[in-house]
């Protein structure tokens, strides 16, 4: 089955049809993304505080993102890859920049993402004319938590807001196939989407972007507690499941209840006879 292509989304623009981008860090929840219809998967660098029990989004390594790529890339056949490029893996240098965007490729990814606006414009140029598909990313960009001093809605201001349209365009004109608008004022996404050419994709912006984007754990209350975010909807409670199923699993160890005979295997009445046999010799 071939993959979906970032051209795929450019036509879905033009065409007025909606898509829906998950993130997903592991072989499981991968698969079970794609099979539920999902064509754009992004490994996030969410998976940080997600998976590694990090506060925020900046000490994920490459390391780390090459490891969840590739666990993603091996469990989805038809899903748009998109990786995350985690904190200072392009800040530091063009050269190093590219060099790791295309270590995401060869990991499985289709494409890669970065935050930032017409500072990074020369680079996403540079990254497309060497064939590697990027995609921007605008508005509360996590990388930037300690810059922003919190998780705030970002383009609030006339002039915070016309930056981030003129970002937008920035990073079309360099060649971003789309854009991420993350905790942005819906109006302002609205004015965003309308005039860039390309899929804006929002999480916290929204109704009316082309795409919208979440963090799996959230929609399925993947967690231990019932965190709920204003940008995020609970589409079901999954840790109070998993939670309630292994409590069943410790009772029924403690009780002795598991395993039964339908979860063990026999041996032949004959050798066993032996094998008693052996044992008394
Ligand atoms: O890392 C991530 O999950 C993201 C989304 C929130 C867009 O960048």
């Amino acid at each position: 089955m071939a993959r979906l292509s970032i051209h795929t989304l450019a036509r879905w623009k033009r065409e007025g049809r909606r898509f829906a981008m998950l993130t997903a860090y592991d072989h499981a929840l991968a698969r079970l993304v794609e099979q539920a219809g999902v064509p754009v998967v992004l490994v996030g660098d969410s998976l940080g505080p997600v998976m590694l029990g990090y506060d925020s989004t900046v000490p994920v390594t490459m390391e780390d993102m090459l490891h969840h790529t590739r666990a993603v890339a091996r469990a989805t056949e038809r899903c748009i890859v998109v990786a995350d490029m985690p904190f200072m893996s392009y800040q530091a240098g063009a050269d190093e920049a590219m060099a790791n965007a295309g270590a995401l490729l060869r990991a499985g990814a289709t494409a890669v993402k970065l935050e930032g606006g017409s500072a990074v414009a020369p680079l996403v140029r540079r990254m497309v004319s060497a064939g590697i598909p990027v995609m921007g990313h605008l508005g509360l960009t996590p990388q930037s938590v300690n810059q922003f001093g919190g998780h705030k809605v970002q383009g609030r201001t006339p002039a915070a807001a016309a930056r981030i349209i003129g970002d937008a365009r920035a990073l079309e004109e360099a060649g971003a196939f789309a854009i991420v608008l993350e905790t942005v004022p819906a109006p302002l996404a609205r004015m965003v989407a309308e005039r860039i050419d390309v899929p804006a994709i929002g999480i916290g912006a929204g109704p009316d972007c082309d795409a919208q984007v979440q963090v799996l754990h959230d929609l399925l209350g993947l967690y231990d507690d019932q965190r709920q975010f204003r940008h995020a909807k609970r589409y079901a409670v999954l840790g109070e499941a998993v939670r309630g199923a292994v409590r069943a699993y410790v009772d029924e160890v403690v009780a002795g209840e598991f395993p039964t005979e339908a979860e063990s295997f026999p041996m032949e009445e004959e050798t066993l006879g032996e094998l008693r046999q052996s044992a008394r010799a």
